[in-house]
């Protein structure tokens, strides 16, 4: 099943529940289009350097999300965590059965569909167990879209490896934001998709001092994987804070990326149709995997 059929499952979902908080289909799909623009400008001028706040709290706002922007940015992941194992020395990036990831800044669980599909195309025999942690500043709101993907995956019988999700309300800019979090902090893979963008144009030196902490505190030969928007800006501000932590850059790539051929957007519809957008298929990304030294 590709990213595509997932999330065309989990909006089906998503959109049902939502008729009777809109007052029927017609309405919620004024809604949606109207999020969807919302969130394209508001993203753009992240881009551009300019904050500008999201907020994830209407139900719309998520299927807007989840439609346009999840499963490029899974297939973001699934081709960065490729190249990667490219870069490692036994072509593999889980050499442990029991792997657990952190995925920060999460949203509704997109690197962890991105990882399962690394895991199911490439390793799946070397991994029995996936633990991840999913840290976002809206957990809450991200709940119902995030069981509607996992419910997907269940219904599409993908359920090897089976994760054991555990999802936590984590506010990169507060005071500590690390304090008490040994086991996410330990992970074996820390992935950060599209959070530093977002994150940081609140409060650029509270995220840098919170990543700062993160990379202290990972275990030696964990990886961190970036992707995020291509803008040098950006890059520039994630490149400083990791650049005299002592870790390894193994992969290193700025450029357009299209979404992997097996996804095909038709899967999505009608919804194409009913949204007049359609979702995300390409972006100019920059990518970077780390290694905490051994
Ligand atoms: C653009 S979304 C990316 C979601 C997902 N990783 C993806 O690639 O689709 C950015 C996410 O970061 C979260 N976020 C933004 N600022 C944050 C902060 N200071 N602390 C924790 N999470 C934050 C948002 O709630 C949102 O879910």
């Amino acid at each position: 099943m590709t990213l595509f059929e997932l999330v065309k499952l989990a909006i089906d979902e998503l959109y049902e529940t939502a008729i009777p908080t809109y007052g029927g289909q017609k309405a919620l799909d004024a809604e949606i289009r109207r999020e969807l623009k919302s969130l394209s400008r508001a993203y753009g001028q992240l881009t551009q350097g300019a904050g500008t706040a999201i907020s994830f709290e209407q139900p719309a706002t998520r299927i807007a999300y989840v439609y346009s922007y999840v499963a490029a940015h899974a297939d973001y992941i699934y081709s960065a965590l490729r190249d990667l194992s490219d870069e490692i020395d036994c072509g593999r990036v889980f050499t442990t059965g029991r792997p657990r990831v952190c995925c920060i800044g999460s949203g509704p669980g997109t690197d962890l569909l991105g990882i399962r599909k690394y895991l199911l195309r490439h390793a799946v025999e070397d991994v029995t167990t996936l633990t991840a942690y999913l840290l976002d500043q809206e957990a809450a709101n991200w709940a119902e879209p995030r069981t509607a993907l996992a419910q997907a995956l269940t219904d599409s019988g993908l359920t090897t490896p089976r994760p054991k999700t555990k999802s936590r309300l984590f506010v990169a800019d507060e005071t500590r934001p690390w304090q008490g979090r040994k086991k996410p902090a330990a992970a074996d893979l820390f992935t950060l998709s599209y959070f530093v963008s977002q994150a940081s144009a609140a409060d650029p030196e509270a995220v840098a001092d919170s990543l700062r902490e993160m990379f202290r505190r990972a275990k030696r030969g964990a990886l961190i994987l970036y992707v995020d928007n291509n803008s040098t800006s950006l890059t520039n501000y994630f490149d400083n804070i990791w650049d005299d932590m002592g870790l390894e850059l193994l992969l290193d790539f700025s450029g357009d990326r299209n979404m992997h051929y097996s996804e095909e957007m038709s899967a999505l519809d009608p919804y194409p149709d009913k949204f007049k957008r359609h979702p995300k298929l390409h972006s100019n990304i920059c990518v970077r995997g780390l290694r905490k030294p051994t």
